[in-house]
């Protein structure tokens, strides 16, 4: 295709020439041998000079030496009044013109030359170095998949420890605060397993997540058999460093919910939902149809530690508000801006 197309435009170029000549020729002609005078129009010439110097540069040279035999031979055979020297003049400018066009357009096509070579060599350079980045990219990958499998595999010793522990004891109020402690811990390696299993590392699947936590909680107060759970939330993607305080805020009002709204055999519902708005606001409701939160209790202001560490989450780590409502059971309603800064850390 490009050896056609080169094919042709050469072909373009002698034919142009070739006109540009005629027309030179029959313009000599008509100057000498029919009004019988010097040419007048000397300056046409040099457009073919030119052209062809520009194009072929050195054998472009051979179209000057051409017009230039041709205005000097015709000049002679015509008898013309008129000295030859200035045809001769005219003759050797023709030539100096092509030779010194070509040697720029010379110049020129080495340059161009140069420039590809060199951004040849830069295209070959660029793709190594993706490459070598692509490569490298892959490993750190690796490495962070391999970091996010220690730390659940850790976590999951801890949640071994504490049920280890727990088994030491008889006092219920102990065995409580272990399994709470249990809880919590396994909803962060809950997060960590999600990241080394999926393929986006940077960002956590929100439904896919709290889905999980759900599932787990549920199946945590197996004793609440008759308790329901509605999980809406769809396409929502946080980044771990706010993913984290979620799941342990939802862990959180999901088991209060669980242990304090309703009473054995009592039926019931949990609803979790969690939209964007705004572009770049998340709301999160946690909501249950259980029996209120008792009047002497602040939400708000609470010491025990469930609640505490939910207003110290949304406030500190996710710098949002938090609102409690208490008609027909408990609601919670959460907002905080969604924020992409990978650096800070939880
Ligand atoms: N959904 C709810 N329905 C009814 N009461 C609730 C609800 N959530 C919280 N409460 C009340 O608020 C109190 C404080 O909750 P908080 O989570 O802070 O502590 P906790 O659940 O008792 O203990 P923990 O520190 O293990 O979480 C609970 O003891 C309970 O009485
Ligand atoms: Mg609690």
């Amino acid at each position: 295709m490009k050896i056609n197309s080169s094919k042709n435009t050469e072909l373009y170029k002698i034919i142009v020439i070739g006109i540009l000549l005629t027309i030179c020729l029959l313009t000599t002609y008509y100057f000498h041998f029919v009004l019988k005078v010097e040419v007048l129009f000397t300056h046409l010439f040099y457009v073919p000079i030119i052209l062809s110097s520009l194009w072929w540069t050195r054998k472009g040279i051979l179209v000057a030496v051409f017009l230039a035999l041709l205005l000097l031979v015709s000049h002679i055979i015509s008898h013309l009044e008129t000295p030859t020297y200035i045809d001769i003049i005219r003759a050797i400018m023709f030539i100096l013109v092509a030779f010194v066009v070509s040697i720029l357009s010379k110049k020129k096509q080495t340059l161009e030359d140069k420039l590809l070579a060199y951004s040849k060599t830069l295209e070959q350079k660029v793709e190594k170095r993706t490459s070598e980045l692509k490569k490298s990219l892959r490993e750190k990958e690796l490495l962070l998949r391999e970091i996010h499998h220690r730390v659940k595999n850790n976590m999951q010793v801890i949640s071994s420890i504490l049920d280890m522990s727990s088994m030491r004891t008889n006092d219920q109020n102990a065995i409580n605060l272990f399994t709470d402690a249990k809880a919590r811990i396994h909803t962060m390696a809950l997060i960590h397993s999600q990241i080394y299993r999926s393929e986006i590392f940077d960002k956590i699947d929100m439904e896919s997540h709290v889905n999980e936590l759900v599932g787990y909680l549920s199946s945590a107060y197996a004793d609440k058999k008759m308790i329901m759970t509605a999980v809406n939330i769809s396409d929502i993607y946080l980044s771990i460093i706010q993913a984290i305080p979620c799941v342990l805020i939802l862990n959180e009002l999901i088991s209060n919910s669980f242990k304090h709204a309703f009473k054995e055999n009592q039926k019931g519902t949990i609803e979790v939902l969690m939209q964007k708005y705004d572009d770049n606001t998340i709301i999160l409701k946690v909501q249950d149809n259980g029996s209120q939160i008792p009047d002497d209790i602040d939400p708000y202001n609470t010491n025990s530690l469930g609640l505490k560490l939910v207003r110290n989450l949304v406030t500190q780590q996710l710098k949002g508000e938090i609102e409690v409502q208490r008609s027909k059971g408990a609601k919670f309603i959460i907002k905080f801006k969604i924020t992409n800064n990978e650096t800070k850390h939880v």
